[in-house]
């Protein structure tokens, strides 16, 4: 076996910010849930292994200069792309390892207070599993904080058999990953065709392969195509993790931390059945959940939430995209859609979109009628989660940061201008990493070069062989292209510029 163990590296991941790894949020979710998080104003170290191209670790470690960040990857591609951004940008506090896990006993990382791996404990395998939990318990401090996500179990069982499908013809097959994966795809097509009784007999099963066959290789590739694959119930991650005494303290999607929004009463009085350890498991299966995102701590108690709502009412927020997504009044939640109550909503974004805002300004000032603390976590944690709003980072400090962010911003500008595909930038107000396409990249470019947007863009979109779309439609020439730069052009002036503006991104 090579270095790559099994796992897919001829295929890079995408250049993806996830909010789940930042220390802010997870912070939040613990406070929001009784759990005494660490001081991040104070100096502290961060591990993120498996960091991919490093996104989310290098928008974090401009916006904490005090801090130490290090991010681990097996893949050169990997390590390579993200030392390069860090170099160009000038962030001296985040350092990349290109390393295995089987290696980490030995690596030179400190012992932290954070250690985060997301997209990781499923696609590996079971002797690398260990190998990150004997990390863990040597290397993460008491008091520390672990981030891991997973497939669970029982949400993934049906996908099982199909990712079984496809493997099959998969390793079937030699040449480079890509290709193989297309055929991969066209195979377990072909299967429900000719009457395969998985499709007929789980609903849903045939949308799923129709939604993936249009997706993106590259996610695929990590997602369903690596050597190991495990589904876990979220009680076999726990006992794992003992070993290394962790033990659950909370979610990083914040709403599966709210139980009234995972269960009705009468799951919730049937919950009371089990012991409190087990109820996560339980609520997986209600809402037959497919993903985790599952804090451990090594000795942080859970509290009362009294003890800890201080973090949440002195803690800062920050609306850092418009209201589109919450327009209808309707929510994705766990049980399904469901229906914003406005009176609680629209005071706290009236209030958050003058400016950042503290818990208790937002619970005292939004409304006629005060949000008391679990009305208020339930805003916060379904606007945070939603990517309305993010936690906003403290006045203290602002300028460094808006230095830093800068120089990240054009480094990564600098990226995309040369094809590479990346969305997200740092803001210098918000710990949380602020989406922006490339065409509104572009835009910017031409903002801060002072030359006409539409055609700087168009030229730029052009050379690189990309293509606008509308309504999930290629457009192919070149009148069209230009016409929907122009309308998108109109709504950056009118709304996204001035938005970015206010969260520093944008001079
Ligand atoms: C699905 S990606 C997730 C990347 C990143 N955490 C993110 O969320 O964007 C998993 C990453 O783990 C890395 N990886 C897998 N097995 C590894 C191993 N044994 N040692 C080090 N890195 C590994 C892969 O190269 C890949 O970048």
């Amino acid at each position: 076996m090579n270095w790559s163990e099994g796992y897919v590296t001829d295929v890079g991941y995408t250049r993806g910010y996830y909010r789940e790894l930042s220390s802010a949020h997870q912070s939040f979710s613990l406070a929001a849930t009784g759990h005494e998080p660490p001081d991040l104003e104070k100096p502290f170290t961060k591990v993120e292994l498996g960091c991919g191209y490093g996104v989310s670790l290098l928008i974090e470690a401009a916006n904490y200069p005090h801090a130490q960040f290090f991010g681990v990857d097996f893949n050169p591609e990997h390590i390579a792309w993200a030392k390069r951004i860090a170099s160009d940008a000038g962030i001296d506090n985040v350092h990349f390892l290109e390393m295995s896990f089987a290696d980490l006993l030995g690596s030179p990382i400190p012992p932290a207070e954070f250690v985060v791996f997301h997209g990781v404990w499923s696609w590996v395998s079971d002797a690398n599993r260990e190998n990150i939990t004997q990390f863990l318990d040597r290397r993460l401090k008491s008091g520390g904080v672990v981030m891991v996500s997973f497939n669970t179990l029982p949400g993934w069982s049906a996908l099982q058999g199909l990712r079984e499908l496809m493997m099959r013809r998969y390793r079937s097959l030699a040449g480079p990953s890509q290709a193989r994966i297309l055929q991969a795809l066209k195979f377990a097509g072909d299967f429900k065709s000719v009457g395969a009784q998985i499709f007929a007999r789980s609903p849903g099963l045939a949308e799923h392969l129709e939604k993936i066959s249009a997706g993106d290789t590259r996610y695929l590739a990590h997602e369903y195509f690596n050597q190991d694959w495990g589904l876990f119930y979220h009680h076999q991650v726990a006992d794992r993790l003992a070993q290394a005494r962790l033990s659950f303290a909370s979610s990083c999607k914040l709403i599966d931390n709210i139980d009234r929004l995972n269960m009705p009463p009468s799951a919730l009085a049937l919950a009371e059945q089990v012991a409190p350890s087990e109820r996560e498991t339980l609520k997986d299966i209600y809402v037959n959940r497919m993903f985790r995102y599952d804090i451990f701590s090594r000795g942080l108690e859970k509290s009362k939430i009294v003890a800890t709502i201080d973090h949440v009412l002195n803690g800062r927020f920050v609306m850092i995209d418009d209201r589109s997504k919450i327009a209808s009044g309707e929510v994705p939640l766990p049980m399904g859609k469901s229906k914003l109550k406005s009176e609680m909503y629209d005071p706290v974004l009236r209030r958050l979109e003058a400016g950042p805002a503290t818990g208790q300004e937002l619970a005292i000032q939004a409304g006629a009628k005060p949000l008391n603390h679990v009305d208020l976590i339930e805003v916060l944690s379904i606007l945070i989660d939603l990517g309305v709003i993010g936690i906003a980072l403290p006045p203290a400090g602002l300028e460094d940061r808006k230095l830093r962010t800068l120089r990240l911003n054009a480094a990564l500008q600098r990226r995309i201008m040369k094809g590479d595909d990346m969305a997200w930038l740092a803001s210098p107000m918000t710990s949380a990493g602020v989406i922006v396409p490339d065409f509104i990249q572009l835009f910017m470019a031409a903002h801060d070069q002072g030359v006409e947007p539409i055609s700087f863009a168009w030229q730029t979109l052009k050379a690189l062989g990309k293509r606008m779309t509308r309504d999930g439609k290629t457009l192919k020439d070149e009148a069209e292209n230009l016409a929907e730069l122009q309308a998108r052009f109109e709504i950056f002036k009118s709304d996204i510029g001035p938005r970015f503006t206010k969260l520093g991104i944008l001079n």
